[in-house]
């Protein structure tokens, strides 16, 4: 009896590792009984004698790759006898309900998983192949796909393609990229960096436009890749085609696999993902406005914000965004049984660490809820506030030291909300000049950076953010605690590039004028020392080209998202020289295309170009047709 179920047992344990393969039976949770998938049920109605008809699946959503390491990455990808999504809630107590036999409800998804084989080759022709194998998936995970490509050499491009098991029925091909090892010399990398992308509130031209341009080897996103809302309640998608579904505010497990479903029909972002390997964080909306750690903005905790909430708990609701979001993003987790867990770093070469922050969703303590915002305000330099809990920020601060004492050259660090101060009480009245949302309302977690940096000599430091739809360019600076000179940029210990948005509206206007908006900038840019350039016109995304003797920062604003089009705008262009800590002076060589630089000129070049939908200034564009 007892060999025979040894017998058994292993004999399980062999299939369920191979059907492990298939990341997202284990994310987000492997061993939590109530977040894991029981991998073995989904076994038992794997029936090889009667496969599905390939005819019958199809590669729904493109492809994907993302958190590339030197000898691995990440690939993804969906099939499945439909397009919509799953709509089996993973209980809180268990397992996904099978099928429900009084109703006959779920045939459908208790089906027997789909087979699914892959190739990874070093052309495009598929024909030098360095890694293939087979995988499954189910409606459990919502027919997606995630698994590792190993077997790979540093910094080499890669490409791949899914394929339903013994049949022709294939998906798009895939490129991708490894990164160096971390003793690699490297000379030259290049990123996209993305954050807040709205699907209601324009196309998302931002992420097509490195594509055709072919000009960067990664892509991070910071953020805000989906929005939670109703459309109509924020976006106008009526009017341009783009109403996201379900068309509400997303709560169940199934709402928030309908609105990834939906944000990946866009043609920009489906191409980005097939050419270029990403590397994304959340920020509040893949959750819902102003999270963190135990509620949100819209939530109270309390019995009736429970039933305004659509009768979902705070950690339900939380729990089906990171169960989504670990479905349909191509990135690792790093920590199997830290279901929370998205802050994790990469070593790029001897060129730079680059160090992904969670300041949102992992532990951060009470935010600005709108009604409590007095409050925010008062404690926000309590030293016992952190954006991250202590164990990420002890994480962050060791990762900084690592990185410094392996000498790699830069440490790019991304944030979701902008790090440094902005006074902005011009625009708000002076009544509450700082976003305590962003870092300004835990000042205590970010003299506890600066500390670090500064005592331990840490240099060429790059901090990256998104989260406030608008452009601001800052040296990072201590200030009221290190001199600080503005015109020399003495005193500052790195730069901050913060980004703005790929289609979420302006936060001083939705529809704002160019003139309104440079308006605002000038007094922002005059009232905050260490802000150098800010934009808050043009929605848009920067590229940084860090090489072993700079970084440079290079701003593109999109004249129009309402209609899908590959205009964009060089907006101005940063230099970060080796050892400076600061941006180079001139800043942006003293001559910018829009907002407000500091001791510099704003020049529109005044190109013209009919849209059809208006005149736009376009100084940069490239008329190839789409
Ligand atoms: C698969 O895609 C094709 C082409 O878009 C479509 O005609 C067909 O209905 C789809 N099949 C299923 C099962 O969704
Ligand atoms: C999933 O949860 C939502 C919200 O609680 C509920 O409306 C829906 O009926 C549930 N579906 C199933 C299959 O339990
Ligand atoms: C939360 O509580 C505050 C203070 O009592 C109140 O002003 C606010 O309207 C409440 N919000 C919700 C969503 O219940
Ligand atoms: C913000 O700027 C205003 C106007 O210059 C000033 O009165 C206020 O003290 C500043 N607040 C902070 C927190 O720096
Ligand atoms: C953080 O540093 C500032 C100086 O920039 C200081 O005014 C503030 O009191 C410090 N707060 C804490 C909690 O350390
Ligand atoms: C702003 O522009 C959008 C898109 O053109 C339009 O749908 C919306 O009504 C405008 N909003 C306002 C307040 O003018
Ligand atoms: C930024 O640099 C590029 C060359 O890399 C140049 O074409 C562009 O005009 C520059 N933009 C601005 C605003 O100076
Ligand atoms: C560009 O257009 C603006 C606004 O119409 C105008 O004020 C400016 O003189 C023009 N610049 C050039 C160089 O033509
Ligand atoms: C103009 O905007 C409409 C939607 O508002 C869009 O369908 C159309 O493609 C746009 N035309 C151009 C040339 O951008």
């Amino acid at each position: 009896m007892k060999l025979q179920s040894l017998a058994i047992l292993s004999s399980v344990a062999l299939v369920s590792a191979n059907w492990a393969k298939n990341l997202n039976y284990r994310s987000p949770s492997e061993h939590h009984p109530g977040l894991g998938i029981a991998i073995h049920r989904v076994v038992k109605r794997n029936d090889p004698a009667s496969p599905w008809d390939p005819a019958k699946l199809n590669f729904t959503h493109g492809v994907a790759s993302g958190d590339p390491y030197p000898n691995s990455v990440i690939l993804w990808t969906r099939v499945g006898p439909t397009s919509d999504n799953d709509k089996s809630n993973v209980t809180v107590s268990g397992y996904v309900p099978l099928y429900n036999h009084d109703t006959d409800e779920y045939v459908a998804v208790s089906k027997s998983p789909v087979c699914v084989q892959y190739k990874v080759a070093t052309d495009k022709a598929l024909n030098q192949v360095v890694d293939s194998g087979t995988v499954y998936t189910s409606s459990d995970i919502d027919y997606t796909i995630k698994v590792e490509a190993c077997n790979l050499k540093p910094y080499t491009t890669y490409y791949y393609q899914f394929n339903v098991c013994n049949s022709n029925n294939v998906s798009p091909l895939g490129r991708t990229k490894t990164t160096p090892h971390a003793d690699d010399d490297v000379t030259n990398v290049k990123l996209a960096v993305y954050s807040c992308s709205n699907f209601p509130f324009g196309f998302f031209n931002a992420y097509g436009n490195p594509v055709r341009k072919d000009s960067v080897d990664y892509v991070l996103h910071l953020g805000d890749y989906i929005y939670e809302y109703k459309n109509g309640d924020y976006g106008w998608g009526q009017t341009i085609g783009r109403v996201p579904l379900p068309d509400r505010e997303i709560y169940t497990l199934y709402d928030y696999r309908k609105r990834y479903a939906t944000y990946r029909t866009d043609l920009d972002l489906l191409a980005s993902h097939q050419q270029f390997p990403w590397i994304p964080v959340w920020d509040d909306h893949e959750v819902s406005d102003n999270t963190y750690r135990d509620g949100a903005s819209e939530l109270n905790n309390t019995e009736s914000s429970f039933i305004g909430d659509g009768g979902v708990s705070v950690d339900q609701r939380k729990m089906n965004a990171v169960r989504a979001y670990f479905e349909w993003m191509p990135l690792r987790q790093v920590e199997m049984d830290d279901n929370l867990r998205i802050w994790r770093s990469f070593s790029i070469g001897k060129l730079f660490d680059l160090i992904m922050l969670d300041t949102r969703q992992y532990d951060r303590s009470i935010t600005d809820l709108y009604w409590n915002t007095d409050y925010i305000h008062e404690i926000s330099n309590d030293a016992g506030r952190s954006m991250m809990g202590s164990r990420q920020e002890h994480w962050f601060y060791n990762q900084l030291s690592k990185s410094s004492k392996r000498d790699a050259t830069w440490r790019i660090v991304g944030s979701q909300t902008v790090f440094s101060r902005i006074n902005e009480s011009l625009a708000y009245g002076n009544v509450d000049p700082l976003d305590y949302d962003a870092w300004d309302g835990y000042q205590a977690n970010r003299n506890r950076t600066l500390s670090h940096l500064y005592n331990n000599n840490i240099y060429n430091n790059i901090f990256i953010s998104g989260d406030s739809h608008a452009s601001w360019v800052s040296d990072l600076v201590w200030l009221d605690d290190k001199p600080y000179d503005m015109k020399t940029g003495a005193g500052a210990i790195g730069v901050e590039f913060a980004g703005s948005a790929v289609s979420s509206p302006c936060p001083y206007g939705h529809n704002i004028s160019l003139a309104n908006a440079n308006k605002y900038t000038q007094w922002l840019v005059a009232a905050n020392d260490e802000l150098q350039w800010s934009d808050l016109y043009y929605r848009g995304y920067y590229e940084l080209d860090i090489s072993t003797t700079a970084v440079l920062a290079k701003y593109f604003g999109l004249p129009t998202v309402v209609s899908r089009n590959n205009y964009e705008i060089s907006l101005a262009n940063f230099t970060v020289n080796l050892n400076d800590n600061k941006l180079a002076r001139p800043v942006a060589g003293g001559i910018v295309e829009s907002g407000t630089l500091k001791g510099g000129k704003t020049v529109e070049t005044n190109l013209t170009v009919d849209t059809g939908n208006g005149t736009w200034f376009v100084s940069q564009f490239n008329l190839e047709v789409l």
